[in-house]
C-alpha cells in the first residue's frame, strides 16, 4: 500500500516537476529572437550615432498618420522651403511636398536616408522638390529655411531652440512633435497625447524673448 503511493505521488507531481524543467530550446530560440530585435534596432536606430553626444542623441521612430496630419494643419497657408531635422523614412517630408513645401530631409541614420530616397524616386518627387542629406543638423546652419518641422526628444528640446531662435528668420515658423520646447510660447496647437503638434512663430518668440 506504501509503495503504491508513493508510485501515485510521483505520477502526479511529475507534470509539475517537468513544467519547472529548464528548456535549452525554449531558451536558446527567446534568446535568439531578443538579440535579432536588438539587432534590427542597432540597424535602424543607431547608425550615425558614434560622433553626436550623449546628451543629444534622438533614436528612430515614425511619426503616425495623426501626428502627420496634426503638422499639415498647422502648416496650413504657409509655402516656401521647409525642413525635417532627423527625417527618418522620409513621411513628413513627402506629406510636405504633398502640399506644396520645397523640402529638405536631414538624417544622418544611412539606411533611413537610403529608404527616403528610394521611396522618392518611386514616387516620382524631383530632388528640386524633396531632398534627403547626410548630414547631422545640428552642425548646419537653417537660416535658409521658412519653416522647420521636428520629432525628436524631450532631452533634446531646450537647446535645439536656442540654436533656431540663433539662426531662422523672423517669419519663420517651426513645427515640433510630440515634445513641446520648454521656453516658448506657442501660437498653435493640434491634436491631443502622443500625436499633439505645437507651431511656434519666430518673430513672437524673438518679441517675447526682448520684453523680458
Ligand atoms: C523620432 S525620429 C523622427 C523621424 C521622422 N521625422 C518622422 O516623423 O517619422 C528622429 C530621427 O532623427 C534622426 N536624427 C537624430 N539626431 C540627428 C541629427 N543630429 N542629425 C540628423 N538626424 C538625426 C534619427 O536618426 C531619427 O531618424
Amino acid at each position: 500500500m506504501e509503495d503504491s503511493i508513493e508510485v501515485i505521488l510521483q505520477d502526479k507531481s511529475s507534470p509539475l516537476l517537468h513544467r519547472n524543467q529548464f528548456n535549452p530550446r525554449l531558451s536558446a530560440s527567446s534568446g535568439a529572437l531578443l538579440l535579432g530585435l536588438y539587432g534590427v534596432w542597432r540597424i535602424f536606430a543607431l547608425p550615425g550615432f558614434r560622433k553626436i553626444p550623449t546628451r543629444l542623441k534622438v533614436p528612430y521612430l515614425p511619426s503616425s498618420k495623426t501626428q502627420t496630419q496634426n503638422v499639415l494643419r498647422l502648416l496650413h497657408g504657409r509655402r516656401g522651403c521647409l525642413a525635417d531635422l532627423g527625417s527618418g523614412d522620409g513621411r513628413l517630408v513627402f506629406a510636405a511636398t504633398s502640399v506644396g513645401f520645397q523640402c529638405t530631409g536631414f538624417e544622418i541614420n544611412s539606411i533611413l536616408i537610403g529608404y527616403a530616397r528610394a521611396k522618392a524616386w518611386w514616387k516620382g518627387i524631383p530632388t528640386s522638390t524633396a531632398r534627403f542629406v547626410s548630414e547631422d543638423f545640428w552642425k548646419t546652419n537653417l537660416s535658409n529655411y521658412d519653416n522647420v518641422t521636428v520629432f525628436l526628444a524631450p532631452g533634446v528640446m531646450e537647446v535645439l531652440g536656442e540654436k533656431l531662435e540663433e539662426e531662422l528668420p523672423d517669419d519663420a515658423c517651426v513645427i515640433a512633435c510630440r515634445f513641446p520646447f520648454p521656453q516658448w510660447a506657442a501660437t498653435a496647437s493640434e491634436g491631443f497625447g502622443l500625436d499633439q503638434a505645437w507651431a511656434y512663430d519666430m518673430g513672437a518668440i524673438r518679441k517675447t524673448a526682448h520684453t523680458h
